[in-house]
């Protein structure tokens, strides 16, 4: 077995107690106080130099050098209430890690261990960040960026990772190119005017126009898109009216924008606006259209996912890694790779004796723990493969 993997394997209890410890008291986005002071002990215990930024956000840097390479987990939990019998259930009610940040966060620890280890051996500095606020527009990682993550120094590149629960616990998936899209957030208002259903000559119907814009949304996606190049428009709620005899002023739509293409997006996000105006006069009524820009999308640098690829076949096996299928959902890991190599993978974390298991930001969702110090070699690995050689992957 690999030297990597077996260090990892002997921490296994130290990496499982840490991500129960974390998913009994799991915080919401940009509120991680307690989550930030566990990790910022768990490193001094370590003797790691670390320090936090974007108030609940820890940079920890191991090694010394010239050469630098990022290792990144998210650590913040959702609003939802916990739906399992684990006895490490979360603590608090209605907050739960039902992402498996808990679980990204134990294995950096536990890459982190690993690295401290063989600190005199490393070619260079590992940065390691423990970011807040994945889960929340604008994103954790775009704050983490502004205030300096990726500065002094400045990383060649950053890995990243995701529990997944489509796959074989174990099992990574790594894409080349895409591998999540940018998703924005759509809010439309439509006013009409109310008046008695009897007498809809003496209104505005702003559900008859909701109904219009909707199908006229979904068809402009569909033909002013190469259809080779993925997108998609989701209007996910219609909200409206009160009675069966009575026209409403007004009606407010929600949904979400996705794409790989950032031209594509933002002419889409021009359409949206300037197509439901236009349709909205053309009845008489008047509307609202506000698009929040969420993450870009997840773009994985081909040398650093080529990498990263060749350090987990290395690592667990080819057999053991597969394609990921690029996925629609979004992750603001994205913006790291906007400004330096990035390569993003998903850790499989379903039992082996199951043929599925409940999804990311489920209430029933539990990884498998086993998968957690394959998670830890990963990173820890790529680390130190990365600064021990790898100009060629820079291009
Ligand atoms: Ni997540």
């Amino acid at each position: 077995m690999n030297q990597i993997l077996q260090a990892a394997n002997n921490r296994i209890s130290s990496i499982i107690e840490d991500r129960r410890h974390l998913h009994r008291n799991p915080e919401l986005s940009f509120q991680e106080h307690e989550t930030c002071a566990y990790i910022s002990k768990r490193l001094l215990s370590m003797n790691i130099e670390h320090s936090i930024i974007a108030q609940t956000g820890i940079i920890a840097h191991i090694g010394k050098g010239d050469r630098c390479i990022a290792l990144r987990a998210d650590i913040d939990a959702l609003p939802i209430q916990e739906d399992t019998n684990l006895d490490f259930a979360s603590c608090k009610p209605g907050i739960m890690h039902a992402c498996g940040h808990d679980a990204h966060t134990a294995m950096l620890l536990g890459a982190a261990a690993i690295l401290k280890e063989c600190e005199s051996t490393l070619n260079g500095v590992v940065k390691l960040i423990f970011q807040p606020g994945e889960e929340k527009v604008p994103g954790g990682a775009s704050i983490m960026v502004a205030e300096g993550a990726l500065e002094h120094p400045k990383p060649e590149a950053i890995f990243g990772q995701h529990v997944y629960p489509d796959a074989p616990c174990g099992e990574i998936q790594i894409s080349i190119g895409p591998t999540m899209a940018s998703a924005d957030e759509i809010y439309i208002t439509i006013h009409g005017k109310g008046a008695h259903a009897a007498q809809p000559h003496q209104g505005i119907d702003p559900i008859l126009i909701a109904s219009e814009l909707i199908l006229h949304l979904q068809s402009l996606i569909t033909k002013t898109r190469n259809p080779l190049l993925p997108g998609l428009l989701g209007i996910t709620s219609i909200h409206g009216g009160s009675a069966t005899n009575i026209i409403p002023d007004s009606v407010e739509l929600k949904g979400t924008l996705r794409s790989f293409d950032p031209s594509w997006r933002e002419q889409a996000i021009r359409m949206i606006q300037k197509h439901t105006e236009q349709l909205c006069a053309l009845h008489g009524a008047t509307s609202e259209v506000t698009i929040l820009r969420g993450y870009p999308a997840v773009y994985n640098h081909e040398g650093a996912a080529r990498f990263a690829i060749q350090t987990a076949q290395r690592l667990i096996g080819d057999a053991q890694v597969t394609d990921f299928e690029p996925k629609m959902w979004g992750e603001d890991f994205a913006f790291y790779g906007q400004h330096i190599p990035a390569a993003f993978w998903m850790l499989g974390v379903r039992p082996h004796h199951q043929a599925s298991m409940p999804g990311l930001h489920n209430a029933q969702f539990t990884p498998d723990e086993q998968a957690l110090p394959i998670g830890a070699a990963m990173m820890a690995k790529s680390a130190i493969d990365w600064l021990s050689n790898p100009i060629a992957y820079h291009e």
